[in-house]
């Protein structure tokens, strides 16, 4: 098993980062927040069979965390994460700490803005979220210079964002989506997974069974998309979830569907208890039959 390196300083990264290129490696970049689950193992596993080379990160970004959201509460779990990213075959971990980031504090920091995908679906009940995103995922493209970037397809609009971001600014940036990983019952894996009581996690699962049924309807009579949102968003509600929002778009760009599109997706947000769950499934229309 290879060694994992953990760095605190930038310019223990570059120089790191620096040395692989010089000798023709591929770099991947695997960024997380941390309290890593197999769903984040998938993405350095991932990295690792495209890659040489494979940086992750562990970084709570207070950027992306909106008032009275779960910044302090945010499950920090160095040692374990380092144990798991080592397993993995993780070769390079950036942690940097806030001031590294955000020296001049946070209201002082240039921000980057995605319009279009970042609004609507969680960009309404988390107005400020995606622009945190889209600020640190571009900071720390530029710190570690990756070839290739690796996002799970479980953050399906931030992974939209992140496509944008990267066309829009030209960045020299590979983005790979990757399948989400889920529990033998279907629940998308995450660490917000650990807010849930014993009984709501045994409601959880039932947003993917939801899904599920949406995209049956959905490929038996896609013009009638309108008509399956709703079922979805009255049966989370049966199920004891309290829908945030449940839609159907168009998988790329994430606007209206249409049947002339090839994908669609259904993206879902349901508050449980404290928790509040997102998930997503993708609809390959490839036999319309209205
Ligand atoms: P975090 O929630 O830690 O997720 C890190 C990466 O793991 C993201 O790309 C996310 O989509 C992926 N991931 C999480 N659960 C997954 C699952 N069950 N299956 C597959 N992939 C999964 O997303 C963030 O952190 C942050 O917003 C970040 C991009 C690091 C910017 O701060």
């Amino acid at each position: 098993m290879s060694m994992l390196y953990s760095i605190e300083k930038l310019d223990e990264l570059r120089a790191r980062v620096q040395e692989a290129k010089g000798a023709g490696q591929r770099v991947g970049f695997v960024p997380t927040m941390g309290n890593l689950h197999d769903g984040h193992i998938q993405l350095v596993q991932a990295a690792k069979e495209q890659c040489d080379v494979v940086v992750s990160s562990i970084f709570v970004n207070p950027l992306q965390f909106g008032v009275g959201e779960d910044l302090e509460a945010y499950p920090r779990t160095l040692a374990s994460d380092q144990h798991k990213l080592e397993a993995a075959g993780c070769d390079l971990l950036y942690i940097p700490s806030v001031s590294t980031m955000y020296p001049e504090g946070e209201m002082n920091q240039t921000r980057v803005k995605v319009p279009g995908v970042s609004e609507g679906l969680c960009g309404e009940s988390r107005p400020i979220h995606f622009e945190g995103v889209a600020t640190v995922v571009t900071k720390l493209f530029n710190m570690v210079m990756p070839d290739v970037a690796f996002f799970g397809k479980k953050d399906y609009q931030q992974l939209a964002v992140i496509r944008k971001l990267v066309s829009d600014l030209a960045m020299p940036i590979e983005v790979v989506g990757v399948d989400t990983v889920r529990a033998e019952d279907g629940l998308a894996l995450s660490s917000r997974n650990q807010y849930l009581s014993e009984s709501e996690r045994a409601i959880a699962p039932q947003l993917y069974q939801i899904l599920t049924e949406v995209s049956k309807r959905l490929l038996e009579k896609p013009s009638e998309w309108q008509d399956a949102q709703q079922y979805g968003i009255h049966a989370l509600v049966e199920a004891g979830l309290k829908p945030d929002y449940l839609e159907v778009r168009e998988a790329r760009g994430l606007g209206k569907p249409s049947v002339s599109d090839h994908q669609w997706v259904i993206l879902v947000a349901a508050y449980l208890g404290k928790a509040r769950l997102i998930d997503n499934l993708e609809v390959a229309l490839n036999r319309l039959k209205d």
